[in-house]
């Protein structure tokens, strides 16, 4: 469905971050990337969602070359991005941040209100909470925000840069308890995280990334029975 082919991208001429990483992401399942801090994570989001041109590579949806397609084509290609850091909008409601998501089609009020809707029936906590302060949210409620953010143009990819880094493992359990509904709602999801552990347990298939490369990659049950050996290295356990 997605796919990321032989990319090489930094940020500067003489450093190449990314050296010829791939991945595939099916249909309808949870694509894991995980792989030490400065390993290139983020780097591949953001080649795959088009805020940085690769040197060499292609990025292809549903066959079509999106490499260097520009960002602000990815709402309408049904891609939802969220990148690592936090993108709440902290003074604003938890509706006006929800409504937000609904940029690219701000004209169409009739589709805003079927789109809230749809949106507040995925996520009751956000309607009970629509009228607060979006910053009064705990962080895991946050993160769930942004995520209801990115519905509200009905994509058919979420694409989630740890979303769970520096919460609290019990408040990080309702981040990964979202994700797992949405792809049983049939949403495809590549999720990049620094929690092994759980990126194995909700993914069903994992990409290692070590330095800029492809270290090692295989489904959810190959990473449950042979994870000693799969990631050891890098672990050093
Ligand atoms: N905007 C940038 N400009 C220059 N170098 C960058 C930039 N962003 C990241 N880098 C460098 O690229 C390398 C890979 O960073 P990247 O953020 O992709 O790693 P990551 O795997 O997402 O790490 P983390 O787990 O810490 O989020 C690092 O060496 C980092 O310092
Ligand atoms: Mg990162």
């Amino acid at each position: 469905m997605l796919s990321a082919h032989n990319i090489v991208a930094g940020y500067v001429d003489e450093i190449d971050i990314l050296q010829n990483v791939s991945i595939d992401v099916e249909q309808e399942r949870i694509t894991s990337v995980i792989g030490p801090n400065g390993s290139g994570k983020s780097t591949l989001m953001r080649v795959i969602c088009g805020f940085l041109k690769p040197k060499s590579g292609q990025v292809l949806w549903d066959g079509t070359d999106l490499t260097g397609c520009p960002d602000h084509g990815m709402a309408a290609l049904g891609i939802c991005y969220l990148p690592q850091e936090r993108t709440v909008f902290p003074h604003l409601t938890v509706e006006q941040n929800v409504r937000l998501g609904a940029w690219t089609f701000r004209r169409d009020k009739a589709r805003i209100g079927r789109e809230l809707e749809r949106v507040y029936g995925l996520f009751p906590l956000m309607r009970e909470r629509r009228g607060s302060k979006a910053g009064d949210l705990s962080g895991g409620m946050q993160k769930i925000l942004e995520v209801a953010r990115g519905m509200m143009i009905s994509p058919r990819i979420l694409i989630c840069d740890e979303p769970t880094v520096g919460l609290a493992p019990i408040i990080a359990r309702e981040v990964y308890d979202t994700i797992e509904r949405l792809r049983e709602d049939g949403l495809t999801i590549l999720l990049v995280d620094q929690n092994v552990r759980e990126a194995i347990r909700i993914g069903d298939r994992v990409y290692v990334l070590e330095v800029g490369q492809n270290k090692v990659s295989g489904t959810k049950a190959e990473f449950e029975t042979n994870l000693h050996d799969m990631i050891k290295d890098w672990l050093q356990i």
